[in-house]
């Protein structure tokens, strides 16, 4: 029998460093790195230690700190307003920290294996299992596992964690902590290799709705004599009818592993798309024991280099979002109730898309994304063939292999001073070949930017050596050089890995650099900012997407960002210190803007008006619009090709605005100055939850007639009856308080209480002084 259990719970974690210590250093101990006394041995006391629970982001539980000394960013022209990697980092310090859990082993050690799995550790780890070194791990992103079995008892065993946040890999908030789910695995001794089942759907015909599934499963042998073994792998269709058996015996060779690969003709096939998450199941079994299963989705994408992209026969547009992985109150150590609502978030907006900018997701999110029907574009954090690179890059696309949201593989980002370089065509050809031979059908990109650290190319010509060697081009910004690129490489598949890059603040109507309040149709931008260089051009978003729209050749695109993340403040430096690039803000509420992208990129009906400085804009799907204030027309305009409507001088009345479609009144929106904030309105974003569930609390402060107050910033408490609390957000670039106490003022009405369920009950009361207060009671079932 094959178990894995969930390992994410009572872990005792504790902020500086402690040396594991041995008496024995040239001898015995010493030699296989076992260490007697200290923070590793199992009888160290930890008992004032702090008990967590994952996933954990102790960075996020620091003060902000400003230093100017550093200055490693300087160089680098587009990190202007950031002066040093502190800035980068949101002005949160990484730290050296220690987790240490205590767990039990029930097995046959002699006839089973344990592994233990991260999915995500920040970094630099090293993990002792009862006083042994097991292993290290430098980078931060992706996941790893270790075989213990020769490190475990049968019984009581203690691991300890070291974890090192100092050092910084990317330019954003990068946490510190196990900020992913771990887990603990048995398996026979003969057993299918964690991540060693691939399904591939190939021959995909839409119309006879057959295909044929190539599987591929590793099993590995762990008995020190060859072995026999019987295989069966299964498939089943999505509402879990066996479709396919295969069996066969073989002979695996002492401490080894054997492929074994069979073919299975699926007919009735039932295709995965954005709105069928229909998930086939394959499973091995061997010697009737060992069962290892992966859900996977039979699809047909295909890129094309004049047209686009195809899914199971029909045109798409990628409209996509490029997302850090942070969130208000909890920095990198998010729960999935909190990476489900940022999906359906995103959902909501009406993207189809999704690239975990830059580093790839874990299984958990790609389940979520393969049930909810968004595409995933998964980039690997380094574009190199050093081996740990490599290591990392083969984690990727074996854990995200079997989804069928995966439709790209990233093997760099703006790789400035290398990309041009024949060497990184070499690589390029490397990485692609490793990628191609453990997964045969995704196509393999990289994120270009058209600039070598010094000089912008308006053409692709500097770097086409390079770049003519992946699958599907991709453009980071530089549309002067997409129609260049393509005439110069007519057969090979484009796409736009990232654009826009501007936004601002949420619910912000003028641009205050000392509060790091921006808005984006302020128009004094450049004498706002210190430096007028640093103004975020408006516009960038609605220009890449009028562009994609227009060119049939372009598959489709990423905006940058659609959630504001913690760091690279751009275009402001401290106090800022998130950024704003985000369609919606940290958590996760929307702004002014979400409703531009919807009405591009839905079918939906949009009107949304919104004022900036005296001026009222207006984002809409409709040919038409009229605004009235106070009652009064203030005219119709006409869309005619424009991205938005602007009305000047009006923003201070009761406003109303129709939006018409072929001359017809379709819709309406209607936009009231608000009065004093009078109460507070906390709702539970699920209705329900269960007992260990993060519950999401999305607070607003309304004034008497149930209008949201637009600038209220009053400071609420929170009273957390059965449930623990995780953090809370505001959404504010300059907001420097604590995300861990039960207090937080509101940002321009708004404010996010996330909390854990810790009993059969939970209730949650949030207050203020002279505001009416709001009860929250979830059901926990
Ligand atoms: C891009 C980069 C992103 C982010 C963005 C901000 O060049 O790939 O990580 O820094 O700029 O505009």
């Amino acid at each position: 029998m094959r178990t894995k259990i969930n390992f994410d719970n009572n872990w005792r974690f504790c902020i500086g460093d402690f040396e594991p210590k041995t008496t024995a250093s040239e001898w015995g101990g010493a030699k296989v790195r076992g260490y007697l006394k200290g923070v590793v041995a199992p009888e160290f006391d930890d008992s004032d230690w702090r008990v967590v629970d994952l996933p954990h982001d102790y960075v996020s539980e620091g003060k902000y700190c400003f230093k100017n000394d550093v200055s490693d960013m300087g160089d680098i022209p587009e990190m202007e307003s950031i002066s040093s990697r502190l800035m980068a980092a949101g002005c949160l310090e990484g730290k050296i920290a220690w987790y240490r859990k205590h767990f039990t082993v029930n097995e046959d050690l002699e006839n089973r294996r344990i592994y233990i799995h991260f999915d995500g550790i920040y970094r630099n780890s090293t993990v002792y299992i009862n006083r042994y070194l097991v292993g290290s791990h430098t980078s931060g992103y992706g996941g790893f596992y270790y075989d213990i079995t020769d490190f475990v008892s049968c019984g009581d065993n203690v691991i300890a964690i070291r974890v090192d946040s100092r050092e910084h890999e990317g330019w954003w908030y990068e946490g510190g902590g196990i900020y992913r789910h771990t887990w603990l695995e048995a398996a026979d001794n003969i057993h299918t290799e964690p991540f060693g089942l691939y399904a591939a759907p190939c021959d995909i015909d839409t119309e006879a709705m057959t295909a044929l599934i190539k599987i591929r499963c590793t099993a590995v042998c762990k008995y020190t004599d060859d072995r026999d073994a019987h295989i069966r792998i299964t498939v089943k269709d999505p509402n879990g009818n066996m479709i396919a058996v295969k069996e066969r015996d073989i002979r695996i060779n002492a401490w080894s592993s054997a492929d074994i690969c069979e073919e299975l003709s699926a007919e009735n096939i039932r295709l995965w798309d954005l709105n069928n998450a229909e998930l086939y199941t394959a499973e091995v079994c061997i010697n009737d024991s060992d069962t290892y299963q992966t859900t996977f989705g039979i699809r047909d994408i295909r890129f094309d280099a004049d047209k686009g992209l195809f899914l199971n026969g029909k045109h798409i547009k990628v409209n996509g979002v490029c997302c850090h992985y942070d969130h208000a109150g909890v920095g990198v150590g998010i729960p999935d109730t909190v990476n489900r609502y940022r999906l359906e978030r995103i959902k909501d907006l009406g993207a189809n898309a999704l690239r975990l900018s830059h580093y790839p997701p874990s299984a958990e999110l790609l389940d979520m994304c393969d049930r909810m029907g968004i595409l995933v574009f998964s980039e690997t954090r380094r574009m190199s063939s050093a081996p740990e690179d490599i290591d990392s890059l083969r984690f990727m696309i074996k854990n995200g292999r079997n989804h069928p949201s995966v439709f790209l593989w990233g093997i760099g980002n703006e790789e400035i001073f290398s990309q041009h370089r024949p060497e990184t065509a070499r690589t390029t050809k490397t990485l692609k070949s490793e990628i191609r031979r453990l997964d045969i059908l995704r196509p393999v990109t990289s994120a270009v930017v058209c600039w070598d650290g010094e000089q912008r190319f308006d053409n692709a010509r500097g770097y086409i050596d390079v770049t003519k060697n992946l699958d599907v081009m991709g453009f980071n910004y530089c549309h002067t050089a997409w129609d260049d690129y393509h005439s110069l490489m007519p057969d090979q598949p484009v796409i736009v890995t990232e654009e826009s890059s501007n936004s601002g603040t949420r619910g912000c109507t003028q641009t205050d650099e000392s509060k790091g309040l921006y808005c984006i149709y302020d128009k004094d931008n450049e004498a706002k900012c210190k430096s007028g260089k640093k103004a975020v051009k408006a516009d960038m978003g609605e220009t890449a997407v009028s562009m994609v729209m227009e060119r049939d050749y372009i598959a489709g695109m990423f905006v940058w960002t659609g959630f504001d993340y913690r760091g690279e403040p751009t275009p402001f430096g401290y106090p800022a210190v998130y950024s704003q690039f985000g369609i919606m803000d940290y958590c996760g509420f929307e702004k002014d803007n979400f409703y531009y992208y919807r009405s591009r990129w839905t079918d939906d009906t949009i009107l949304h008006i919104f004022r900036c400085g005296t001026d009222v804009y207006c984002y809409t799907s409709c040919n038409e619009a009229e605004l009235f204030a106070d009652g009064k027309s203030l005219g119709r305009k006409s869309m005619n090709g424009r991205q938005y409507l602007v009305w000047e001088n009006c923003a201070d009345n009761d406003l109303k605005a129709i939006g018409y479609k072929n001359g017809n009144a379709v819709i309406t929106d209607i936009k009231r100055p608000s009065g004093k904030p009078q109460r507070i309105l906390a709702e539970s974003y699920y209705a329900s939850a269960k007992k260990g569930d993060a519950v999401i609390v999305n607070i607003s402060i309304l004034d008497e007639n149930g209008v949201l107050v637009e600038n209220a910033d009053n400071t609420l408490t929170f009273d957390i009856e059965g449930g623990i609390l995780l953090g809370t957000g505001n959404g504010a670039p300059a907001d420097h308080d604590s995300e861990k106490a039960m207090t937080r003022r509101a940002f321009n009405g708004r404010c996010q209480l996330i909390v854990k369920a810790a009993g059969k009950k939970l209730r949650i009361l949030v207050s203020s002084a002279g505001l009416d207060s709001a009860v929250c009671e979830p059901e926990i079932k």
